[in-house]
């Protein structure tokens, strides 16, 4: 098979890498890829939002299915694109449809569904320019702190959690009046949870589900989680709190009734489905839906599947995702992500790393990386990351560790206290 993989993130590495590893692959091909993906197979050089590009290639290469990493793509409607084309109708693309992709792409489209199928989540509602006032009278029933989210797509940006009632009014202004662009024509404002939270990973093919190993990622720049959000810098798989009993949960009260809900809507969702929970008391609430994979966690969660990924896609493809496998690896997972100096506020790009040839049982994946002359350079926030087996987390933890220091390049900076929480 000949397989496309859209993107060009440590996620896009990962999910090659375990790829590779597949009989059934006679070739891959990155679109666009990153300085790391070039090992496995073919960059090319396409933006991931180029649907016209992408199809010359998929025929031009005779490509046999297409694995989207990334959000844009997929709510932007990459997956009907292809459905829409006689060409290139056939060919599977992993990752669902426009309207499925809405469980991302819209906030309100979230929390509705997750109402209307009684998936625990925070109380909310969901506001329009003009509202301010009646936003107020809805705040005023909550506690604070007092969470707001812009409807739409926002680069992981559009999610304020503000303490004082005056400075959330402020802000729920700025947001109606275009802070976030469109992204912010509505906002939900919802009832702040406390407690860890948890990434579960649900592949679909539409009917049938399979529920991959689940990580925890490391948002926050500062170690002991202080400082500002970032993509992510890091994560561990398995996570010890999501034992056989809060798992069964996830599975009753979220993962079911979500496959049903989007059967009831006429939604054929054929990709991940990504659910961002948190643990209130024992209790799996749901933050978001995320239409992909994690990145971080796809670092950490790729080196816990033990089954032929290819199988399993070719599950969701093909509607038979009930008569496949997912056997997992025991060891802990985890990944350490080396970041650009700055990060996430300002930082230079085209630093040229050095000493991933010294890296000895770690795996190292590709972010932001770029080829010049042959060299790897830096070439975004999130550069590389490390990632390592363990009996423990912690054993997995040092491994990565000890891996990272070996590595270069200007302004070099990862977090030493992943997994300090647990
Ligand atoms: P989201 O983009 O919806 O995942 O929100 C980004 C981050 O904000 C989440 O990962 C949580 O850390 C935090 N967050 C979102 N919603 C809530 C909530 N209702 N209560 C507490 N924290 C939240
Ligand atoms: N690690 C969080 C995300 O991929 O959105």
């Amino acid at each position: 098979m000949k397989i496309l993989i859209v993107g060009s993130g440590g996620r896009e590495h990962a999910l090659g890498w375990k790829i590779a590893q597949s009989d059934k692959v006679e070739k891959l091909f990155f679109a666009p890829g990153n300085a790391g993906t070039c090992d496995l197979g073919i960059n090319l050089p396409l933006s991931a939002s180029n649907f016209k590009g992408i199809k010359l290639e998929v025929l031009k290469n005779q490509i046999d299915m297409v694995l989207v990493g990334p959000e844009v793509p997929l709510v932007e409607g990459i997956h009907d694109f292809f459905l829409a084309d006689k060409q290139i109708k056939h060919i599977p693309v992993i990752g669902p449809d426009k309207a499925g992709a809405m469980l991302e792409g819209s906030k309100d489209f979230a929390k509705a569904f997750m109402a209307k199928y009684d998936i625990p989540t925070a109380r909310y509602k969901t506001f329009t320019a003009g509202q301010a006032l009646l936003a107020v009278d809805f705040m005023k029933t909550l506690e604070p702190p007092y969470v707001l989210k812009a409807d739409g797509l926002a680069a992981g940006k559009g999610v304020l959690i503000i303490n004082d009632l005056n400075e959330a009014t402020l802000e729920l202004e700025a947001m109606l009046g275009g802070k976030f662009g469109s992204a912010g024509n509505k906002v939900v404002i919802e009832e702040f949870l406390s407690g860890v939270e948890l990434s579960v990973f649900v592949m679909s093919d539409g009917k049938n589900y399979k529920i991959l190993p689940e990580a925890k990622d490391y948002k926050r720049i500062g170690e002991g989680d202080t400082g500002l959000n970032t993509g992510g810098m890091g994560a561990i798989s398995p996570v010890p709190f999501a034992n056989t009993e809060f798992m069964k949960k996830v599975e009753e009260q979220v993962v079911i009734p979500t496959i049903n809900g989007l059967q009831s809507e006429g939604i054929t969702y054929k990709g991940f489905i990504f659910i961002g929970l948190i643990n209130v008391n024992h209790n799996p609430m749901v933050i978001e839906y995320n239409v992909r994979m994690g990145d971080p966690e796809t670092e950490a969660v790729m080196l816990r599947i033990k089954s032929d990924f290819v199988d399993l896609l070719e599950g969701v493809a093909g509607n038979n995702l009930n008569e496949k496998n997912i056997e997992t690896d025991s060891r802990n997972a985890v990944t350490v992500m080396m970041v650009s100096g700055g990060y996430p506020g300002d930082y230079e790009k085209g630093k040229s790393i050095t000493g991933i040839e010294n890296v000895s049982e770690s795996i190292v994946f590709h972010a932001g990386t770029n080829l010049e002359n042959d060299k790897v350079v830096t070439a975004g926030g999130r550069v590389l990351a490390v990632s390592s087996y363990g009996n423990t987390m912690n054993e997995a933890l040092e491994c990565s560790y000890k891996n990272a220091a070996k590595i270069d390049f200007e302004g070099k900076y990862y977090r030493k206290d992943l997994g300090f929480d647990l």
